[in-house]
């Protein structure tokens, strides 16, 4: 079984290569298929935003083809950035800008309001329209000041109270075992599952 995954991210396809790896399916990303036209993320819900590109990558490539749609909100900012994880600072998608953007308006704000979560949702789509979406959140803290070298995006300010470290300050099993998207790519697995014997 081959399955398109609706990402540019290099960072994030890593994570879902690694999350998919097991499940024996042959990935491809956007990069296998230059001409496919961007979709535009312009849903007001991750599990919109989700739906949209599996939907379009599907049908644009006849495969079956998954995608994400994840963010950061942030309880003391109304929920913000969460769509616009992203282009937080920007429409160049820069993370360092986000992250300085996201300490700038969190300056003064003490620790327990502070919180936050990621989400993430993913999304499978089936050639015939069919559309299966399962979804996933894991609990933090922002920091004062970016710690540690691994991950991408907020993962530097987002701190796990339990472990009293940020994402960038684990490794990619630790953090995929905990994660939004590790929960949230738990469930897709066994829709792909389910797939895979039909
Ligand atoms: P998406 O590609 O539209 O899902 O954008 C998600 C954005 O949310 C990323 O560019 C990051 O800024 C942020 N984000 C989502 N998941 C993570 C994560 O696991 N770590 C750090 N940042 C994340």
């Amino acid at each position: 079984m081959l399955i398109v995954v609706a990402t540019g991210n290099r960072g994030k396809l890593t994570e879902l290569q690694s999350l998919l790896g097991p499940l024996g399916v042959e990935i491809k990303s956007m990069k296998d298929f230059p001409d496919l036209p961007e979709v535009v993320e312009d849903g007001s819900t991750f599990a919109e935003n989700a739906a949209k590109k599996a939907v379009e990558v599907s049908r644009a490539t006849g495969e079956i083809a998954l995608a994400d749609d994840s963010g950061l909100e942030v309880d003391h900012l109304g929920g913000a950035p969460g769509v616009y994880s992203a282009r937080f600072a920007g429409e160049h998608k820069d993370d360092r800008a986000n992250n300085e953007k996201l300490l700038a308006l969190l300056e003064g704000v003490p620790p327990e309001k502070r919180t936050a979560r990621f989400k993430c949702v993913v999304a499978l789509a089936v050639p015939g329209d069919r559309i299966y979406t399962a979804e996933g959140a894991c609990e933090g803290v922002i920091g004062t000041a970016p710690r540690g070298e691994e991950g991408f995006g907020y993962d530097p300010l987002f701190i796990i109270p339990e472990l009293g470290k940020t994402f960038a300050q684990l490794d990619l099993d630790t953090k995929n075992s905990i994660s939004h998207r590790g929960k949230a790519f738990a469930r897709a697995r066994k829709i792909i599952s389910g797939l895979t014997a039909e």
